[in-house]
Protein backbone atom coordinates (compact mmCIF):
# COMPACT_ATOMS: atom_id res chain seq x y z
CA UNK A 1 0.00 0.00 0.00
CA UNK A 2 2.97 2.27 0.94
CA UNK A 3 3.97 2.36 -3.28
CA UNK A 4 0.60 3.38 -4.55
CA UNK A 5 0.54 6.18 -1.57
CA UNK A 6 3.55 7.55 -3.08
CA UNK A 7 2.90 7.35 -6.65
CA UNK A 8 -0.48 8.90 -5.42
CA UNK A 9 1.11 11.65 -3.84
CA UNK A 10 3.46 12.21 -6.41
CA UNK A 11 0.81 12.46 -9.03
CA UNK A 12 -1.81 14.37 -7.07
CA UNK A 13 1.40 17.07 -6.30
CA UNK A 14 2.25 17.01 -10.03
CA UNK A 15 -1.45 17.79 -10.87
CA UNK A 16 -1.67 20.71 -7.96
CA UNK A 17 1.54 22.46 -8.90
CA UNK A 18 0.39 22.80 -12.63
CA UNK A 19 -2.85 24.03 -12.18
CA UNK A 20 -1.79 26.30 -9.50
CA UNK A 21 0.90 26.96 -12.16
CA UNK A 22 -2.39 28.17 -14.75
CA UNK A 23 -4.25 29.62 -12.02
CA UNK A 24 -1.32 32.19 -10.74
CA UNK A 25 -0.58 32.76 -14.23
CA UNK A 26 -4.13 33.98 -15.38
CA UNK A 27 -4.54 36.77 -12.04
CA UNK A 28 -3.46 39.05 -13.97
CA UNK A 29 -6.50 38.51 -16.26
CA UNK A 30 -8.66 39.03 -13.20
CA UNK A 31 -7.11 42.33 -12.44
CA UNK A 32 -7.77 43.51 -15.74
CA UNK A 33 -11.78 43.42 -15.13
CA UNK A 34 -11.89 43.81 -11.63
CA UNK A 35 -13.17 47.25 -12.43
CA UNK A 36 -16.93 45.56 -13.70
CA UNK A 37 -17.12 43.32 -10.47
CA UNK A 38 -19.73 40.94 -13.06
CA UNK A 39 -17.03 40.46 -15.07
CA UNK A 40 -14.72 40.13 -12.40
CA UNK A 41 -16.69 36.67 -11.50
CA UNK A 42 -16.84 35.33 -14.82
CA UNK A 43 -13.30 35.13 -15.62
CA UNK A 44 -12.78 33.75 -11.93
CA UNK A 45 -15.20 31.07 -13.03
CA UNK A 46 -13.83 30.96 -16.25
CA UNK A 47 -10.40 30.52 -14.57
CA UNK A 48 -12.25 27.35 -12.25
CA UNK A 49 -13.25 25.67 -15.46
CA UNK A 50 -9.85 25.90 -16.56
CA UNK A 51 -7.96 24.54 -13.70
CA UNK A 52 -10.31 21.77 -13.23
CA UNK A 53 -10.28 20.69 -16.99
CA UNK A 54 -6.03 20.78 -17.11
CA UNK A 55 -6.77 18.21 -13.84
CA UNK A 56 -8.55 15.78 -15.39
CA UNK A 57 -6.59 15.82 -18.54
CA UNK A 58 -3.83 15.54 -17.12
CA UNK A 59 -5.16 12.92 -14.76
CA UNK A 60 -6.61 10.75 -17.41
CA UNK A 61 -3.43 10.76 -18.90
CA UNK A 62 -1.55 9.62 -15.94
CA UNK A 63 -4.22 7.37 -14.58
CA UNK A 64 -6.72 6.07 -17.16
CA UNK A 65 -8.65 3.85 -15.38
CA UNK A 66 -9.30 6.48 -11.87
CA UNK A 67 -12.73 8.38 -11.47
CA UNK A 68 -13.04 12.28 -10.89
CA UNK A 69 -14.88 14.16 -8.63
CA UNK A 70 -14.58 17.79 -9.58
CA UNK A 71 -16.33 21.07 -7.89
CA UNK A 72 -17.08 22.14 -11.36
CA UNK A 73 -17.60 18.93 -13.54
CA UNK A 74 -18.96 16.51 -11.28
CA UNK A 75 -18.37 12.71 -11.12
CA UNK A 76 -16.90 10.62 -13.56
CA UNK A 77 -16.78 7.10 -12.82
CA UNK A 78 -13.59 4.94 -13.26
CA UNK A 79 -12.68 1.15 -12.77
CA UNK A 80 -9.66 1.36 -10.65
CA UNK A 81 -11.22 2.06 -7.07
CA UNK A 82 -9.72 5.50 -6.98
CA UNK A 83 -11.43 8.55 -6.88
CA UNK A 84 -9.24 11.81 -7.78
CA UNK A 85 -11.42 14.65 -5.52
CA UNK A 86 -10.33 17.87 -7.03
CA UNK A 87 -11.22 21.86 -6.17
CA UNK A 88 -9.49 23.27 -9.25
CA UNK A 89 -9.50 26.95 -7.16
CA UNK A 90 -10.50 26.74 -3.55
CA UNK A 91 -10.87 30.47 -2.18
CA UNK A 92 -12.24 31.83 -5.30
CA UNK A 93 -13.46 35.51 -3.36
CA UNK A 94 -9.33 35.57 -2.19
CA UNK A 95 -8.57 34.81 -5.84
CA UNK A 96 -10.49 37.46 -7.09
CA UNK A 97 -9.46 40.08 -5.09
CA UNK A 98 -5.57 39.01 -4.89
CA UNK A 99 -5.43 38.17 -1.33
CA UNK A 100 -3.33 35.09 -1.55
CA UNK A 101 -4.96 33.32 0.40
CA UNK A 102 -6.22 30.53 -2.45
CA UNK A 103 -5.12 27.12 -3.42
CA UNK A 104 -5.80 23.87 -5.62
CA UNK A 105 -6.62 20.97 -3.56
CA UNK A 106 -6.06 17.56 -5.07
CA UNK A 107 -7.09 14.02 -3.28
CA UNK A 108 -7.02 9.95 -3.96
CA UNK A 109 -9.53 8.36 -2.00
CA UNK A 110 -10.69 4.51 -1.99
CA UNK A 111 -14.40 4.09 -0.93
CA UNK A 112 -17.84 6.04 -2.04
CA UNK A 113 -16.23 9.39 -2.59
CA UNK A 114 -17.92 10.99 0.00
CA UNK A 115 -16.64 12.22 3.54
CA UNK A 116 -18.15 9.67 6.11
CA UNK A 117 -17.68 6.75 3.59
CA UNK A 118 -13.86 7.42 2.09
CA UNK A 119 -10.08 6.43 2.63
CA UNK A 120 -7.85 9.09 1.65
CA UNK A 121 -4.60 7.87 0.70
CA UNK A 122 -3.01 10.99 -0.59
CA UNK A 123 -3.50 14.63 -0.88
CA UNK A 124 -1.76 18.07 -1.75
CA UNK A 125 -2.80 21.43 -1.36
CA UNK A 126 -0.74 23.92 -3.09
CA UNK A 127 -1.35 27.43 -2.79
CA UNK A 128 0.77 29.48 -5.88
CA UNK A 129 0.52 32.77 -4.23
CA UNK A 130 2.53 31.94 -1.60
CA UNK A 131 4.30 29.07 -3.25
CA UNK A 132 2.94 26.79 -0.08
CA UNK A 133 2.60 23.16 -0.77
CA UNK A 134 0.73 20.77 1.58
CA UNK A 135 1.15 16.82 1.04
CA UNK A 136 0.06 13.95 2.96
CA UNK A 137 0.43 10.18 2.69
CA UNK A 138 -1.76 8.21 4.32
CA UNK A 139 0.33 6.40 6.87
CA UNK A 140 3.63 8.38 5.99
CA UNK A 141 3.46 11.77 7.36
CA UNK A 142 2.04 15.70 7.07
CA UNK A 143 4.80 17.85 5.04
CA UNK A 144 4.51 21.90 4.45
CA UNK A 145 7.49 22.35 1.51
CA UNK A 146 9.20 18.88 2.59
CA UNK A 147 9.12 19.93 6.52
CA UNK A 148 7.52 17.40 8.80
CA UNK A 149 4.12 18.50 10.12
CA UNK A 150 3.04 17.99 14.07
CA UNK A 151 -0.31 19.73 15.42
CA UNK A 152 0.99 21.63 18.73
CA UNK A 153 -0.01 20.45 21.70
CA UNK A 154 -3.19 22.18 22.43
CA UNK A 155 -3.74 25.54 24.86
CA UNK A 156 -6.51 26.23 26.84
CA UNK A 157 -9.27 27.08 24.80
CA UNK A 158 -8.72 30.90 25.93
CA UNK A 159 -5.66 31.13 24.45
CA UNK A 160 -6.86 29.33 20.77
CA UNK A 161 -6.63 31.02 17.39
CA UNK A 162 -9.79 30.05 16.38
CA UNK A 163 -10.57 29.39 12.19
CA UNK A 164 -13.67 29.33 10.67
CA UNK A 165 -15.86 30.00 7.54
CA UNK A 166 -19.21 30.69 6.26
CA UNK A 167 -21.79 29.68 3.09
CA UNK A 168 -22.48 31.95 0.51
CA UNK A 169 -26.27 32.05 1.81
CA UNK A 170 -27.76 34.11 4.22
CA UNK A 171 -29.83 31.63 5.71
CA UNK A 172 -26.81 29.72 6.50
CA UNK A 173 -25.12 32.93 7.65
CA UNK A 174 -27.64 34.10 10.11
CA UNK A 175 -27.29 31.10 11.72
CA UNK A 176 -23.02 30.85 11.30
CA UNK A 177 -23.44 34.24 13.13
CA UNK A 178 -25.39 33.40 16.16
CA UNK A 179 -22.45 30.32 16.90
CA UNK A 180 -20.00 32.43 16.15
CA UNK A 181 -21.14 35.30 18.59
CA UNK A 182 -20.92 32.72 21.17
CA UNK A 183 -17.45 31.37 20.43
CA UNK A 184 -15.47 34.46 20.33
CA UNK A 185 -15.69 35.92 23.50
CA UNK A 186 -14.45 32.56 24.84
CA UNK A 187 -11.41 32.39 22.52
CA UNK A 188 -8.14 33.95 22.00
CA UNK A 189 -9.39 35.32 18.63
CA UNK A 190 -10.69 34.63 14.89
CA UNK A 191 -9.70 34.13 11.96
CA UNK A 192 -11.65 33.77 8.50
CA UNK A 193 -8.95 33.17 6.17
CA UNK A 194 -11.50 32.46 3.21
CA UNK A 195 -10.18 29.23 1.63
CA UNK A 196 -11.19 26.39 4.02
CA UNK A 197 -8.59 23.76 2.63
CA UNK A 198 -5.69 26.15 3.64
CA UNK A 199 -7.59 26.85 7.39
CA UNK A 200 -7.12 22.97 7.53
CA UNK A 201 -3.72 23.08 5.97
CA UNK A 202 -3.15 25.44 8.84
CA UNK A 203 -4.32 23.43 11.74
CA UNK A 204 -1.78 21.22 10.70
CA UNK A 205 1.08 24.23 10.18
CA UNK A 206 0.38 25.65 14.18
CA UNK A 207 -0.93 28.55 12.51
CA UNK A 208 -4.30 27.83 13.69
CA UNK A 209 -5.88 26.01 16.73
CA UNK A 210 -8.20 25.33 16.14
CA UNK A 211 -11.12 25.16 12.54
CA UNK A 212 -14.71 24.42 12.64
CA UNK A 213 -17.00 25.27 9.53
CA UNK A 214 -20.34 23.98 8.54
CA UNK A 215 -21.26 23.49 4.60
CA UNK A 216 -17.84 22.23 3.68
CA UNK A 217 -17.87 20.13 0.35
CA UNK A 218 -16.05 16.99 -0.68
CA UNK A 219 -13.67 18.41 -2.19
CA UNK A 220 -12.52 21.42 0.06
CA UNK A 221 -11.89 18.48 2.38
CA UNK A 222 -10.53 15.67 1.01
CA UNK A 223 -6.81 16.59 0.67
CA UNK A 224 -6.66 19.26 3.66
CA UNK A 225 -8.46 16.57 6.53
CA UNK A 226 -5.43 13.77 5.67
CA UNK A 227 -2.88 16.67 6.31
CA UNK A 228 -4.22 17.28 9.61
CA UNK A 229 -4.88 13.42 10.24
CA UNK A 230 -0.96 12.58 9.52
CA UNK A 231 -0.19 15.71 11.24
CA UNK A 232 -1.64 14.13 14.29
CA UNK A 233 -4.73 16.14 15.00
CA UNK A 234 -8.45 15.27 15.07
CA UNK A 235 -11.09 15.69 12.21
CA UNK A 236 -14.35 15.20 13.61
CA UNK A 237 -17.98 15.84 12.70
CA UNK A 238 -20.55 16.49 15.60
CA UNK A 239 -23.09 14.02 17.34
CA UNK A 240 -20.35 11.09 16.67
CA UNK A 241 -20.67 11.64 13.20
CA UNK A 242 -17.35 11.65 10.68
CA UNK A 243 -16.05 15.24 9.56
CA UNK A 244 -18.41 16.53 6.43
CA UNK A 245 -21.46 19.13 5.32
CA UNK A 246 -23.11 19.33 8.57
CA UNK A 247 -19.79 20.36 10.28
CA UNK A 248 -16.16 20.08 10.18
CA UNK A 249 -13.72 20.66 13.55
CA UNK A 250 -10.17 20.07 13.41
CA UNK A 251 -7.28 21.00 15.54
CA UNK A 252 -5.44 18.99 18.24
CA UNK A 253 -7.60 16.07 19.51
CA UNK A 254 -8.80 17.10 23.09
CA UNK A 255 -9.37 20.61 21.75
CA UNK A 256 -11.84 18.76 19.34
CA UNK A 257 -13.84 17.04 21.73
CA UNK A 258 -14.01 20.30 23.89
CA UNK A 259 -15.37 22.32 20.50
CA UNK A 260 -17.77 19.47 19.19
CA UNK A 261 -19.41 19.21 22.59
CA UNK A 262 -19.69 23.23 22.60
CA UNK A 263 -21.01 23.26 18.98
CA UNK A 264 -23.60 20.46 19.60
CA UNK A 265 -24.87 22.54 22.50
CA UNK A 266 -25.59 25.42 20.31
CA UNK A 267 -26.65 23.35 17.99
CA UNK A 268 -24.39 24.79 15.61
CA UNK A 269 -26.01 21.69 12.48
CA UNK A 270 -29.62 22.80 13.40
CA UNK A 271 -31.31 23.42 9.81
CA UNK A 272 -30.98 27.07 8.37
CA UNK A 273 -34.42 29.21 9.91
CA UNK A 274 -35.20 31.21 6.80
CA UNK A 275 -34.70 34.59 6.79
CA UNK A 276 -38.04 37.33 7.47
CA UNK A 277 -38.03 40.17 5.52
C1 LIG B 1 -15.12 28.22 -0.15
C2 LIG B 1 -13.97 28.62 0.72
C3 LIG B 1 -14.46 29.36 1.95
C4 LIG B 1 -15.42 28.53 2.75
C5 LIG B 1 -16.57 28.08 1.87
C6 LIG B 1 -16.07 27.36 0.63
P1 LIG B 1 -14.60 28.08 -2.78
O1 LIG B 1 -14.63 27.47 -1.26
O2 LIG B 1 -13.25 27.49 1.13
O3 LIG B 1 -13.41 29.70 2.82
O4 LIG B 1 -15.91 29.29 3.84
O5 LIG B 1 -17.36 27.20 2.64
O6 LIG B 1 -17.15 27.03 -0.21
O7 LIG B 1 -16.02 28.43 -3.14
O8 LIG B 1 -13.75 29.28 -2.74
O9 LIG B 1 -14.04 26.94 -3.57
Amino acid sequence: PHALVAELLAVAEQVARAAGRLVQEGRPDVVGVAATKSSAVDVVTAMDLASEDLVRRTLARLRPDDAILGEEGGHVTGTSGVTWVVDPIDGTVNYLYGLPAYAVSVAAVVGEPTPATWTVLAGCVHAPATGETWTAGRGTGAYLDGRRLAVTPAPPLDRCLLGTGFGYVAERRRAQARVLAALLPQVRDVRRIGAAAIDLCQVATGRLDLYYERGLQPWDLAAAALVVAEAGGAVSGLRGRAAGPDMTVAGAPERVAQLVAMLEELDADAPDAPVAD
